[in-house]
Parts: C-alpha cells; sequence; structure tokens
C-alpha cells in the first residue's frame, strides 16, 4: 500500500453511517472515495455523496456511491480532499486541477474539513513549491492580470494541453498562474486576491482545514486544529 491510500483509508475511518460527504478530487481522493465504496459494500456503510469535481462525481458513480447534485447543498458533514501544499500551520495551495471553486465551496461548507497527502506535499510556505493558481473571468483576464501585476503578481494564463488555446476550468475561468512578492505574507496576499475584481477564486485555503493526515514511509501522522 502506497502512502496515498493509507491516509485515505485513514480518513474514511472519520466517516459513520448518514453523512454527506464531500469527495475531492486528484490521486488520493480517489483512494477515498474507493475505501468508501469498499466499506459501504462489506460493512453496509449509508453515505450521501456530494463531488468537488465532475471526474470525482463519475469515479464515485461508478463504484455505486449515492450522490446529490453540488446546489442541493447547504452544509456537509465531512470534506476529505488532497492538496498541492501544506504549510506547519495547515494553511494550504490548492488547485492544479480544473475544480477550485467547487473545491473551496465544499472546504468552507464542511462541519469538518480533512486533507490528506503524503509528505511531498508539505512545505515552508506556500508558494515555494508552485505558482498560485487564479480563476479570472474570461473578458476580464488581462484587467485581472493587470491589478495582480501590480500586486507584485508574475505569471501567465495557463495553457490547455494540447498548448493551442488556454486552459478553461469546469466554472468556465482561465487560470492565472502567479508567483508574488515572497516578502508578502499568505494572509496579506489572500485579502488581497479576494478583492481583485474579475478574479473568480485563488487557491490559497486559509483557516479552511480542521486537520491534516500526512503519510510518510508508511505511517500517518495526524494533526488536529
Ligand atoms: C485539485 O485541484 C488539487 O487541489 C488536488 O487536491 C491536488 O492536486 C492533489 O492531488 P493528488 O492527490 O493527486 O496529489
Amino acid at each position: 500500500m502506497n502512502d496515498k491510500q493509507l491516509v485515505a483509508l485513514q480518513a474514511a475511518k472519520y466517516v459513520k453511517s448518514g453523512m454527506l460527504v464531500g469527495l475531492g478530487t486528484g490521486s488520493t481522493a480517489n483512494y477515498f472515495i474507493e475505501e468508501l465504496a469498499r466499506r459501504q459494500r462489506d460493512e453496509g456503510l449509508k453515505i450521501n455523496t456530494v463531488a468537488s469535481s465532475y471526474v470525482s462525481e463519475e469515479y464515485a458513480k461508478s463504484l455505486y456511491l449515492p450522490t446529490v447534485t453540488f446546489d442541493s447543498v447547504h452544509t456537509i458533514d465531512l470534506y476529505v480532499d488532497g492538496a498541492d501544499e501544506i504549510t506547519p500551520d495547515m494553511i494550504l495551495l490548492k488547485g492544479r486541477g480544473s475544480d477550485l471553486v467547487k473545491e473551496k465551496l465544499l472546504a468552507k461548507a464542511a462541519t469538518q474539513f480533512i486533507v490528506v497527502a503524503d509528505a511531498s506535499k508539505l512545505v515552508n510556505h506556500i508558494g515555494q513549491n508552485f505558482s498560485i493558481p487564479i480563476e479570472v473571468i474570461p473578458f476580464a483576464w488581462q484587467l485581472a492580470k493587470k491589478s495582480l501585476e501590480a500586486l507584485s503578481g508574475v505569471g501567465h494564463l495557463r495553457p490547455n494541453e494540447a498548448k493551442d488555446d488556454f486552459w478553461m476550468t469546469s466554472h468556465g475561468s482561465y487560470v492565472l498562474d502567479m508567483k508574488f512578492d515572497k516578502n508578502l505574507s499568505v494572509r496579506d496576499l489572500n485579502t488581497m486576491l479576494n478583492n481583485v475584481p474579475g478574479v473568480v477564486e485563488h487557491g490559497i485555503f486559509l483557516d479552511l482545514a480542521d486537520a491534516t493526515l500526512i503519510a510518510e514511509n508508511g505511517a500517518v501522522i495526524e494533526h488536529w486544529i
């Protein structure tokens, strides 16, 4: 069993019958979905799920997990998702995929948000390994980029996989991948990005995680706030 699988199984232990569970996106989240399906089949676990992406929703359905539509949800019991970077104080960078908006909505709506990852995701500060993904309204991207550059942002629109057009998120936004002045605190940066017109959402997840489950060399370390 690999480390991502290990943390996913550990997180699944927090799922109880009757819960509405938010499903994350990515390889670690997929292991979590598989374990929920196994527990439903072998242990009679009775849950509903809501997915943060079309891919996760289809995967859950293919494993016979019941799903509810995103717009029917006003609160969820538990959200389990991976991350791209995790700081010691549980600030996350997310959004290498296409579903930043739904991911942040579920993280905010959840009574508990558990982050699952292997130790490769641990960083000292946000932006250490990746640029900050910033979803922008397509027609506003030039104006939003100019505002972000005034905040020290340097970066570009994410290209699609074929490199013949821009990447579009499932929400219909473009993504600006940007780096910012290292002296800016992540809290200040978070506030600044929240206030840029044309920005739909961004990848800094501040004060949203309740726990991190990190696996390294076959052992899981849990941190709860
Ligand atoms: C998706 O947008 C990201 O926030 C994912 O949570 C992240 O990329 C984790 O993916 P893995 O579990 O595959 O590492």
